[in-house]
């Protein structure tokens, strides 16, 4: 019932002709079916030129922040209409990145998730825990809490994707268990059912981020509520994206 999505989130990453060269790569590696959405998150400079090559291909093209204003003076933001114009179908919200290093809290991600689905595109809300929260126990209550404040007065929707992100699975090598991360989706959904009904949260994907690598992925997606996975450097080697794209 829900169709698997396999994201890429290249960070700051590729020049143009990287990018294209990346592309290239994944493109002639995967065969596209369709149990699977596949998405790649470019930088913001090379979208443009992405999204032309991925025009027909059925691999999407996502961004990996926006601003909440559709335009204005904000010098530096990229509004969500602009994203929409060169043809992203998904932004990534409220990643880890973006909540430690520059600051965005959860009323700022929540403004973002609005503006997104305001643009009819689709928000990939990131939630997750730092490892002192973990060996606090406060894990499910840190990501519950990011999850309602991220929802906050808006309405239920199966546009949105949920991505599990433990902080200190990020970029470290060290991937949460499947059944840390079934635990945590399983938490995820119970929430989901409260902003919705229980029919609503069995549309939404949840996705496991947090160094899912070519040979992890296979044991995270057996997991009954993990519906894909969100990948950082993995996602930048076309081998091992397509290997990950092509899970078991
Ligand atoms: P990683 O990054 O796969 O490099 O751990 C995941 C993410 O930050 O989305």
């Amino acid at each position: 019932m829900r169709t698997a999505l396999i994201a890429g989130n290249w960070k700051m990453h590729t020049t143009v002709s990287e990018a294209l060269t990346l592309v290239d790569g994944v493109l002639g590696r995967i065969t596209l079916s369709d149990d699977r959405e596949v998405l790649v998150c470019p930088p913001f400079t090379a979208l443009h030129a992405v999204g032309e090559r991925l025009r027909g291909s059925g691999l999407m093209l996502g961004a990996q922040d926006v601003h909440h204003e559709a335009k204005g003076a904000y010098t530096g933001a990229i509004a969500p209409g602009m994203l929409r114009d060169v043809g992203c179908r998904y932004v990534i919200v409220g990643h880890s990145e973006r909540r430690q290093i520059f600051g965005e809290d959860d009323a700022a991600i929540n403004r973002k998730v609005r503006a997104v689905l305001a643009a009819g595109m689709r928000p990939i809300l990131c939630v997750g825990e730092t490892i002192t929260q973990r060996e606090a126990g406060d894990a499910a209550s840190v990501v519950v809490g990011q999850v309602r404040a991220g929802l906050a007065d808006i309405a239920t929707t199966d546009a949105l994707v949920i991505a599990y992100e433990p902080v200190w699975a990020i970029g470290t090598g060290v991937t949460a268990t499947p059944s840390d991360a079934q635990q945590m989706h399983a938490a995820i959904r119970a929430v989901l059912a409260e902003w919705g009904t229980a029919g609503d949260a069995a549309r939404i994907r949840l996705l496991y981020g947090g160094s899912v690598k070519p040979d992890t992925i296979d044991e995270l997606m057996a997991c009954p509520d993990v519906d894909g996975a969100l990948v950082g450097g993995a996602s930048l080697q076309p081998e091992g994206f397509a290997r990950i794209v092509q899970y078991r």
